[in-house]
């Protein structure tokens, strides 16, 4: 088990198709074992022996989507191969595939598709984020080292360029069905696939009354917290707060809020903590976590953010930021 880097966020790596390698990411994440992990796979032929070995029946439209983004941040959840894999699906009769982009990722995965005389050949990569369950997604070397100990092997592939983990599409259901927003927004899936993309609530209701609805193939994680709360308020409520704040705190207070926002403020008091939040929704996802940790080690109790705008590229930031404030 080693900490592997990504585009998007650290990974905790194992050989997908060894249980007891597998047992071992469970057990470091504090994971429930019937909680689904990614496979990693190789790009060297678009990924698609490493998908007909993990794989049955890949829709067209799952093609196109490999085709159009692979490698990149997109997880794509298929009809799994019976037997293949099996503590690593969690017991789902599906299988999570990505081919990620990151060149040490990428290295790495090449290298045990190298064929090794008496070796097992190593088809992918299990990795969930490497952080404890529950908690913020790694985006440094740091970070791991921080969450899962020094012990640890990590390699160390510098700051993750996506800053959010994957997109993740369902291609199980006949439609594809988003799953979890990410860096690749639903309109580049759309144009990409020439089919429109559903969200879960969306395929549920389409189904005719009396008939059983689908089950949602593996729960995400409900948060993504760090141990200050985070409140979302948009840019006038976070100016009411520091007016009032300003008129009500000690001069010699400690500071126990950080604001992350875009907006300028008037008058925030010193002993508040700001960082000013980037205009662009990338640059945003590229730092989120990393923000978050910092604003965490510095103490504070309150994190107060400025909402993003309620449009496509924000989303997947949005959505993390939502789960962190979630209660
Ligand atoms: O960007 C990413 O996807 C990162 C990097 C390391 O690749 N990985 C990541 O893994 O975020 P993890 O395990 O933290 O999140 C994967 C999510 C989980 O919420 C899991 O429930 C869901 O994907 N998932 C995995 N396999 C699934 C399956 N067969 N069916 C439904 N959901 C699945
Ligand atoms: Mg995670």
């Amino acid at each position: 088990m080693i900490g592997l880097p990504t585009e998007t966020v650290y990974g905790l790596a194992a050989d997908a198709s060894n249980d007891e390698a597998v047992a071992t990411i469970f057990a470091a994440k504090g994971r429930p074992a019937t909680h689904p992990l990614i496979v990693h796979i190789c790009a060297h032929d678009g990924g698609m022996s490493a998908v007909a070995h993990f794989c049955i029946k890949v829709p067209p439209f799952a093609q196109q989507l490999m085709t159009a983004f692979w490698p990149g941040p997109l997880t794509l959840i298929l009809p799994r191969r019976a037997g293949v894999a099996s503590a690593t699906a969690g017991g789902q009769e599906s299988i999570g595939l990505r081919c990620p982009s990151h060149p040490t990722a990428q290295a790495l995965l090449v290298a045990l598709r190298t064929p090794v005389e008496g070796e097992a050949e190593v088809w992918g990569l299990a990795a969930p984020s490497a952080n404890r369950f529950g908690r913020v997604s790694p985006t440094t070397a740091a970070h791991v080292q921080s969450e899962l100990g020094d012990t640890l092997l990590v390699l160390d592939g510098g700051p993750c360029g996506v800053g959010i983990e994957s997109t993740i599409i369902d291609c199980t259901r006949g439609q594809p069905v988003l799953l979890r927003p990410g860096a690749i927004t639903r309109l580049q899936v759309e144009q990409a696939c020439g089919r429109k993309l559903l969200s879960n609530q969306e395929l549920i209701a389409q189904v005719p009354q009396g008939l059983e609805a689908p089950r949602a193939s593996g729960t995400l994680e409900s948060h993504y917290a760090p141990n200050a709360r985070v409140r979302l308020m948009d840019a006038r409520a976070l100016q009411t707060a520091v007016d009032v704040l300003s008129e009500t705190i000690a001069p010699s207070g400690s500071p126990s809020i950080a604001i992350y926002a875009r907006t300028v403020l008037k008058k925030i008091p010193r002993q508040i903590v700001f960082r000013r939040m980037p205009d662009d929704a990338q640059a945003v996802a590229q730092q989120l976590f990393a923000v978050l940790r910092e604003l965490d080690a510095s103490a504070v109790k309150l994190i107060w953010v400025e909402t993003p705008p309620d449009t496509e590229a924000w989303e997947g930031v949005l959505d993390r930021l939502s789960r962190a404030a979630a209660d």
